[in-house]
């Protein structure tokens, strides 16, 4: 039974371009609840890295920056998705494929991971939070009372992430891509600390050609049987 005096969470993991992203902002509108998009903060500690000109390889000034990481997520007037780094927008860099594949470099460091916990376990508050990530399940909220392991095929993935990169008007090729995607999620799988796996308690649940609404739809209401609203 869901303890009532913490703030329900509903974890969304898996590989990239599984429909975490999409299927958990649409989630959390339709619950009214908040959005962790824990793969930001990872791909944010890359992109301040890059700036400095930091070794991601080298755990120590990574985790440095990890923890001081000043960022804000928001939309601008024509409802596009914003990200701030130290106050300047860096949404194209963030979202960039280069940049998700420094990401999970930067990932691997238990030293990063760590420095990133308080942060998003900070998110968790009323009415409720949606997680999107890696290891939300697993490692950041292990009592979550829903957790959903999401997964789609590898063409339908790159095909997703494809759609995202024009959106946000950057190009790629798909063979590319589904090579990029099926790299990262091998290292993702095979870290050693917090790696890429399903929680012995989250339903697996596969997105190839379903829809985001009707992933969303079916989630609502298994929270809802779970009385998590
Ligand atoms: O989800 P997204 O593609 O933005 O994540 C970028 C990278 O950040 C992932 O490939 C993964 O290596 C890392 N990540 C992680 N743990 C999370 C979220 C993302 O290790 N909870």
């Amino acid at each position: 039974m869901h303890d009532a005096t913490l703030a329900p969470v509903i974890c969304l993991d898996g590989p990239s371009g599984a429909g975490k992203g999409t299927v958990g902002r649409m989630l959390a509108q339709r619950l009214g609840w908040h959005f962790l998009d824990s793969g930001a903060l990872y791909r944010l500690v890359a992109v301040a890295g890059g700036k400095r000109r930091l070794d991601l390889d080298r755990p120590d000034a990574l985790a440095g920056l990890a923890h001081g990481l000043d960022c804000a997520f928001g939309w601008d007037a024509r409802g596009r998705e914003r990200i701030l780094l130290d106050g300047r927008d860096v949404t194209a860099e963030v979202r960039a494929e280069t940049t998700g594949a420094a990401a999970s470099r930067v990932a691997r460091h238990p030293e990063v991971r760590a420095a990133l916990l308080a942060r998003q376990r900070a998110e968790r508050r009323f009415p409720g939070l949606v997680a999107d990530g890696r290891d939300m399940g697993t490692v950041v909220f292990p009592d979550a009372p829903l957790k959903i392991f999401l997964t789609a095929s590898a063409d339908e993935r790159a095909r997703r992430r494809h759609k995202q990169l024009m959106e946000h008007g950057i190009s790629a090729s798909i063979p590319d891509l589904i090579q990029e995607i099926e790299a990262r999620d091998r290292q993702d799988r095979e870290r050693a600390v917090s790696p890429l796996v399903a929680d012995a308690d989250a339903l697996t649940v596969d997105s190839t050609g379903q829809a985001p609404s009707e992933l969303c739809a079916f989630i609502v209401e298994l929270a809802g049987r779970r009385g998590l609203f």
